[in-house]
């Protein structure tokens, strides 16, 4: 989804990093607790060495949920501090230093193809016995639907304890409208791959699911597989992680054997079947600080943080599987002068980007939000 970022003042973009960097330490310290930096892992080295807290979409929304500040800088990208200015109370303000900092994903899934598709699937089989799952990448218009729905929002820390939760929904003590648990379905959105590596993981096999194409009619899908299968998975993917390939993972051990392969969920479950782990942004830093010194590890994920890993654990070889991979565009555009703005813009009394959800959608966003955050 576009949104329009104003050009910033010349003054900022022909800052020196040094200028930039002194203006953003004299900001912070007159903003003192006032202020909370939240950074993704996906940032750059210039942003996150700003950050008050780092985390994966799951741990910056916890932080959010608990953060005091009055402004809640969020250095990620839109749907990450629209879910922070959900989980925050009406005093705090989250404020996104690039208004163009989107996801490709979770605009691949809007509110009137979710709910055309909800509708489509009530035709062919019992709605009541259908969870929507939203995967964090995604508007608080849709999380909004998941909560009015029975369903929850998942992250890739936590995908499996949700579905897990969503498919248990029928039995005795459930909520679902349907008798019995083996009835529940799942309607997952946006990513297929997150959706398909976690049913896999829970034991499902391959046709226990199905694509569901937004652009078809039915989702290009036949009634009967509607009705069989446990799961519909939304025709969406990341731009980032589907570049990682199998034969990537070939190339890496038979280059590196002995080497380790850890990749985001994000991934095709071609390239997840031949990794030796695989787990959120947090997993894949946890995972690289417990291996032995002289490990070399193959990493399927953001550039920005596959380097910062590197950097961290000279004992270590990390490397990107994919040697041409791109950073996340979006992610990139949050940069030094961008947050310096804002954080200049507040000292001076002026809130810009701020980032605010209607209070009807956030009321519902909240309660799929606050699921997620209760089975975890
Ligand atoms: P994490 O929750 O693992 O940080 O992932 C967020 C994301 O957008 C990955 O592309
Ligand atoms: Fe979205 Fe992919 Fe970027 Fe994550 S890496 S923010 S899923 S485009």
């Amino acid at each position: 989804m576009l949104r329009l970022q104003r050009p910033l003042p010349e003054s900022y973009v022909t800052a020196t990093s040094e200028d930039l960097a002194r203006l953003i330490a004299a900001a912070k310290d007159t903003l003192g607790s006032r202020l909370m930096i939240l950074g993704h892992h996906y940032q750059r080295d210039e942003v996150m060495r700003w950050a008050d807290a780092r985390g994966d979409s799951f741990g910056l929304s916890r932080i959010a949920a608990a953060a005091h500040a009055e402004y809640v800088v969020f250095c990620g990208v839109h749907f990450m501090a629209e879910s922070a200015d959900v989980l925050t109370s009406a005093d705090q303000q989250v404020i996104l230093p690039d208004l163009n900092a989107g996801c490709s994903m979770a605009d691949m899934a809007d509110l009137e193809s979710v709910e055309e598709a909800w509708n489509e699937i009530a035709e062919v089989t019992d709605i009541d016995a259908v969870v929507p799952i939203t995967y964090m990448n995604s508007s608080a218009a849709l999380k909004a639907f998941v909560g009015r729905h029975g369903g929850a929002v998942c992250t890739s820390s936590n995908a499996r304890a949700v579905l897990t939760w969503a498919l248990g929904r029928g039995g005795p003590g459930g909520t679902a409208g349907a008798g019995s648990a083996a009835d529940i379905k799942v309607l997952f959105f946006p990513d297929q791959h997150l959706g398909r590596n976690t049913a896999f993981q829970l034991g499902y096999g391959s046709t226990d699911m199905a694509v569901w194409d937004p652009r078809r009619d039915t989702g290009g899908l036949e009634d009967r597989t509607v009705k069989e299968v446990r799961f519909l998975l939304w025709k969406g993917h990341c731009s980032v992680h589907q570049r990682f390939r199998p034969d990537h993972v070939a190339a890496f051990r038979k280059e590196h054997p002995g080497g380790r392969v850890i990749v985001h969920p994000e991934c095709s479950h071609e390239v997840v079947e031949v990794a030796d782990e695989v787990g959120s942004t947090d997993y894949i830093i946890a995972a690289v600080e417990r291996a032995p010194d002289g490990s070399v590890l193959g990493i399927g994920t953001e550039i920005h943080l596959v380097q910062r890993l590197a950097a961290e654990h000279p004992a270590l070889t990390v490397i990107s599987l994919d040697p041409l991979i791109c950073p996340c565009s979006t992610m990139f555009r949050i940069d030094a002068p961008h947050l310096c703005w804002v954080l200049k813009e507040l000292v001076a009394g002026r809130v810009v980007n701020r980032i605010t959800v209607d209070d009807e959608v956030a009321t519902d966003a909240r309660v799929a939000l606050q699921r997620m955050l209760d089975i975890t």
